[in-house]
């Protein structure tokens, strides 16, 4: 039986891409997004293309019970859940205080910080009744900076990063190796940033600072990192990481 890789919002960017990174070595990856029922299926079946094995399921993580029910029935259906990553970002764009509803920052929280909650719920058990596992949790420079009109993502990202720590201090000696990943920068990621800036904007920015100027994060690189961490051995494990392009200043110095 193939180890499983679960996504928890792959898309076109990191999330794909760490899926179809974990395929490519003998996993079988589950990947889940919200909405997109055509994207998901490209992305199974260029996994498939490369005599991978995957899985597809539309998924709305802030739905009450979707993340533990799709864990349930993947550990019931189709086998263990070896690594999952959490890959869900709360980013609703600069919104300053009097623009930040309660409910945009309340859905912040649901996607950044109660989603991992209830997926560290849904698979922790299994795992440590198992005795290993391994859970990769995609971050952003608003986890350790808070900044103008983050009210929202910096205080989700934030409490992400601490609720990381607090499973890795309660998980990692029975097994469970946690690693917060922070991405420290803009990635070429088209179903996120892409969306968030419109085509016009994502194509000049990739024109400017993407493509052969290295100025964008790659999720193909970045999926590599992902994979290298999975494989660390218990004697060296990495909890906290963070990642940039070479021309991007790192966030404490701007
Ligand atoms: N992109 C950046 O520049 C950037 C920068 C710093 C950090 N990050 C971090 O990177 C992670 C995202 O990676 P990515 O930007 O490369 O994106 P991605 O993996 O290409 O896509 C993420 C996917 O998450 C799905 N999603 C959104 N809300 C969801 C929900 N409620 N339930 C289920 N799925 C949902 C979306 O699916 P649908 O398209 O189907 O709706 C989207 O395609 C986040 O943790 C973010 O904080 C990104």
């Amino acid at each position: 039986m193939k180890p499983i890789c679960l996504v928890i919002g792959a898309g076109a960017g990191i999330g794909g891409n760490v899926a179809r990174r974990f395929a490519q070595e003998g996993y079988h990856a589950c990947l889940c997004r919200r909405s997109d029922e055509a994207g998901l299926t490209s992305m199974v079946e260029a996994i498939e293309k490369e005599n991978g094995s995957a899985s597809g399921f539309l998924l709305n993580a802030v739905e009450d019970g979707s993340i533990e029910e799709r864990v349930a029935a993947i550990e019931a259906d189709i086998g263990p859940i070896e690594v999952v990553v959490y890959n869900l970002g709360a980013q609703i764009g600069d919104r300053a205080l009097a623009d930040t509803s309660y409910k945009a920052f309340e859905m912040g929280w649901r996607l950044g910080t109660f989603g991992l909650f209830r997926t560290a719920s849904a698979v922790c058990p299994a795992m440590e009744a198992r005795g290993k596992g391994t859970i990769l949790v995609t971050s952003a420079t608003a986890a350790v900076r808070g900044n103008g009109g983050q009210h929202s993502h910096a205080a989700a990202m934030g409490g992400r990063r601490m609720l990381c720590q607090t499973l890795n201090a309660e998980f990692s000696s029975k097994g469970i190796h946690v690693a917060h990943i922070i991405i420290d920068g803009a990635v070429d990621a088209p179903d996120t940033l892409g969306k968030m800036l419109g085509p016009e904007r994502f194509q000049q920015l990739r024109e400017t600072r993407g493509l052969e100027h290295d100025g964008l994060l790659l999720p193909t690189e970045i999926a590599e990192t992902y994979f290298y961490l999975a494989q660390q051995h218990r004697s060296a494990w990495t909890f906290e990481m963070d990642m940039r392009a070479f021309s991007d200043k790192p966030w404490w110095n701007h």
